[in-house]
C-alpha cells in the first residue's frame, strides 16, 4: 500500500515527484524518498516519517534536479520505519534505484544468495533485494527492461516495482504483480504511479497495466510486455475526475470534506441506472439474467467498513430477493473452505479495489466456479478487473484513510444490486422496485438535511472527547451502523468503542455499562413496531445502569425522547434505507472527537488507505 511515482519529461522531476507523493501520502506515511538521474549518476534523499520530513531534508541539503526520477511513500512491512529502510533502494554500485510496493515472499532466499556473492545490504527490507537483483543484472550488461523482466520472474508475492538506471536518463521501467500500477500519458511527459491521483494535475489519460507485465516508459511513449518480453497491450482510459476532486476544498480534513460530499456521491452512484422502460439496468454487470436466475446463494465478502456495508446489504437482499445471503470477512473466507458452487454469487465490496484479503477471496471464489460481482470505487483496479462483473460506486477519490463516502456509496450500490436481482428473479413487482428506487433517489437530499443540522453532534463531540469508552447499539440494519460508528471512533480518535446488536447486550456486554458511559443507540423507524419497541427497551436497560444515552431517531418519534439524554433527529426513511442517514452523525462525531484530541484525522496511526498485504 505504499505510494509510487515515476516521472520522465521536461519538467523538473523533484517538484513533480514531491507533489505526487503529497497526493499519495494516504497510502502510507512511514517514510518518503526520491531518486533522480542527474549527470550520469543517481542522487537521492529519503527520510523516515511523513513527507514533510523529506521536504525539510531537501531544503536543508538540496540535491540536483533532473528530468527523470522516482518517489515513494512507505507503509512499513519488513523493517521499521527508518531512513535506511525508506525507498528508493540503490544497488550496491549505486547504478540502479528502485521503489517497491507489496511483499516479496521469497526475499530471504534471494537475500542470502546476494549476500553469498558479497553484496552488503543497507536495509532490512524485502524491497532492497529487488534493487540489488536488478542492479546485478544491469551491471552484468542487461538493459534495464530485460533486467526487470528477469528479476520479476524470480520474485514470489506481490509487487509494483519501478527502477531507473544512472546510465539512462530517459527511461523508467516498471513491473507489477498483484499490486497496482498505472501509466499516465502526458504531452511530451510520462508518469507511472500506484494511483492516478499522483499525476492527475498533469494528465487525465491513463493506461491500466495487466498482471505480470513490464512497462518501459520514456518521455515520448511507453511499451508494455509480459515477463518474457512479448509485447502486450495496456488498456488506455480517461480519468473522469480532476485535481480539485483530490484536494481538500477548504475543509480541515479530507475526511470532513468527504463526509460533506456524500449527498453528491450517493446521487452519482444511483445515476443512470434505468433504461427507457424504467427497468433497472446495471450495464457493468456482465453476467446474464439467465445465470443470475440460477443463483441459490449469495456470499458477500469484504473487509472493515466495506464488510459493514455488506452486513446492511444482507438485510435488503434477502428481503427483496429471498436468496440466502451470507456476509463474511474476506481474510476469514478463503481459509475456512467455504461451500461455493457455480450457483453461488459472490459479491465483493471494496472502495480501493486493491485490498489483498478481498482480492484473494475473489480468486478463491472464481476457482470454485462461482461468479463474482465487485462493488468498487476505483476504476480499473485489480478486484474489478479480476471479477466477472463490476458495479462501480461513483464516490470520486476517497483520500481520508477512514472510509465515509466510500461506505455510503457501497450501501447504495448494494441496494441497487438487491433491486436488480429482485427484478431479474421476479421477487418484486416493477412498481415495488420503482417505489424503493424513488425513495433511494430522495436520499441524497435527506443526507444533506442531516449534514445541515450537525451543530448538536459537533457540540456533543467536543464535550465527550475526554471519555474513555463508548458503546454503539443497533438492531437489524442499525446493527452494522453501530459497528461502523464504533470503528470510526477507534480508528481516528484511538478511543475504545464497541458496537453491539442491542438485544445481545444483556448476554454479556452490559457489564461494561457504568455511570456516565456514552451509549449511542440507533432507533429504527416507527412502523416496524416490534423492532422499534424492542430498541426502546434496550435503551431503558442501559439507562437504568447509568449510561448517558445518545439516541438517533427519526423526526417526529416522540416515544423515545423520555429515555434519551441527547436526541439526534434523522429525516424519515424506511427501515432498510435508514443506514444512509444514521451513519452520518456518527462519522461527524468521530471526526470532531479526533480533531479535538489533536489527531491527524486523515492519516491515523498504523493505518493505510489501501491494504495490499494479507
Ligand atoms: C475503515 C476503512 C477500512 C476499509 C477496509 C477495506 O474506515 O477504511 O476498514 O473499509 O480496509 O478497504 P477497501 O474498501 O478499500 O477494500
Amino acid at each position: 500500500m505504499c505510494g509510487i511515482i515515476g516521472y520522465v519529461g521536461p519538467q523538473g522531476a523533484q517538484k513533480v515527484l514531491v507533489d505526487a507523493l503529497r497526493r499519495m501520502e494516504y497510502r502510507g506515511y512511514d517514510s518518503a524518498g526520491i531518486a533522480l538521474v542527474s549527470d550520469g549518476s543517481l542522487v537521492s534523499a529519503k527520510k523516515a516519517g511523513k513527507l514533510a520530513n523529506l521536504e525539510d531534508e531537501l531544503t536543508a541539503s538540496p540535491i540536483a534536479d533532473a528530468h527523470l526520477g522516482i518517489g515513494h511513500t512507505r507503509w512499513a512491512t519488513h523493517g521499521a520505519p527508518t531512513d535506511a529502510n525508506a525507498h528508493p533502494h540503490l544497488s550496491a554500485d549505486r547504478r540502479v534505484a528502485l521503489i517497491h510496493n507489496g511483499i516479496i515472499e521469497n526475499f530471504a532466499t534471494l537475500r542470502a544468495e546476494l549476500e553469498a556473492e558479497g553484496i552488503t545490504f543497507v536495509s532490512e527490507t524485502d524491497s532492497e533485494v529487488a534493487a540489488q537483483l536488478v542492479g546485478r543484472e544491469v551491471t552484468a550488461g542487461a538493459g534495464l527492461a530485460d533486467a526487470m523482466r528477469t528479476v520479476a520472474r524470480r520474485l514470489e508475492g506481490a509487487f509494483t516495482l519501478v527502477a531507473i538506471d544512472a546510465h539512462n536518463p530517459d527511461l523508467l521501467v516498471a513491473a507489477r504483480r498483484n499490486s497496482p500500477l498505472v501509466v499516465g500519458v502526458g504531452d511530451g511527459e510520462m508518469f507511472v504511479a500506484s494511483d492516478v491521483a499522483a499525476f492527475i494535475e498533469h494528465t487525465r489519460e491513463a493506461v491500466e497495466m495487466g498482471q505480470d507485465e513490464v512497462v518501459e516508459v520514456t518521455a515520448g511513449g511507453y511499451r508494455v510486455t509480459d515477463l518474457d518480453g512479448n509485447q502486450t497491450q495496456g488498456k488506455p482510459y480517461h480519468v473522469d475526475w480532476d485535481l480539485s476532486a483530490a484536494e481538500k476544498g477548504g475543509y480541515d480534513w479530507f475526511m470532513r470534506k468527504e463526509i460533506y460530499e456524500q449527498p453528491q456521491a450517493v446521487a452519482e452512484t444511483l445515476l443512470g441506472r434505468f433504461d427507457a422502460d424504467r427497468r433497472l439496468t446495471l450495464d457493468e454487470i456482465r453476467i446474464s439474467e439467465a445465470e443470475l436466475r440460477t443463483i441459490d446463494k449469495i456470499v458477500i465478502v469484504a473487509c472493515g467498513t466495506a464488510f459493514y456495508a455488506g452486513l446492511v446489504a444482507k438485510y435488503a437482499i434477502e428481503h427483496w430477493t429471498r436468496i440466502p445471503c451470507e456476509v463474511e470477512i474476506a481474510s476469514e473466507f478463503r481459509y475456512r473452505d467455504p461451500i461455493i458452487t457455480a450457483r453461488t454469487l459472490v459479491v465483493t465490496i471494496s472502495q480501493s479495489g486493491e485490498t489483498a484479503d478481498t482480492l484473494m477471496a475473489v480468486r478463491h471464489a472464481r476457482e470454485q466456479g462461482a461468479k463474482v460481482i465487485a462493488i468498487c470505487n476505483t476504476n480499473g483496479s485489480t478486484i474489478p478487473r479480476e471479477s466477472d462483473a463490476v458495479l462501480y460506486t461513483h464516490a470520486g477519490p476517497e483520500i481520508g484513510v477512514a472510509s465515509t463516502k466510500g461506505f455510503l456509496t457501497q450501501v447504495a450500490a448494494c441496494y441497487l444490486l438487491g433491486l436488480y436481482l429482485a427484478q431479474v428473479r421476479g421477487t418484486k413487482y416493477g412498481d415495488e422496485i420503482a417505489a424503493v428506487m424513488a425513495e433511494l433517489e430522495s436520499m441524497p437530499g435527506k443526507i444533506q438535511q442531516v449534514l445541515d443540522g450537525t451543530d448538536a453532534i459537533v457540540e456533543l463531540a467536543r464535550g465527550m472527547a475526554d471519555r474513555g469508552s463508548f458503546l454503539f447499539l443497533g438492531r437489524h440494519v442499525g446493527y452494522p451502523v453501530a459497528l461502523e460508528g464504533a470503528l470510526k471512533l477507534k480508528e481516528i480518535a484511538y478511543l475504545h468503542a464497541e458496537g453491539f446488536p442491542a438485544g445481545e447486550l444483556k448476554h454479556g456486554p452490559i457489564a461494561l455499562v457504568d455511570e456516565g458511559i456514552p451509549v449511542f443507540v440507533i432507533v429504527p423507524p416507527q412502523g416496524r413496531d416490534q423492532l422499534h419497541d424492542k430498541v426502546i427497551s434496550n435503551i431503558q436497560e442501559v439507562r437504568a445502569r447509568g449510561a448517558h444515552t445518545v439516541v438517533l431517531v427519526e423526526e417526529g418519534d416522540t416515544e423515545v425522547a423520555p429515555y434519551a439524554d441527547v436526541l439526534i433527529e434523522l429525516p424519515r426513511a424506511s427501515t432498510l434505507l435508514q443506514p444512509l442517514l444514521a451513519t452520518v452523525p456518527l462519522q461527524i462525531f468521530a471526526c470532531e472527537v479526533a480533531t479535538v484530541l489533536g489527531h491527524d484525522v486523515d492519516q491515523p496511526r498504523n493505518l493505510a488507505k489501501s491494504v495490499t498485504v494479507e
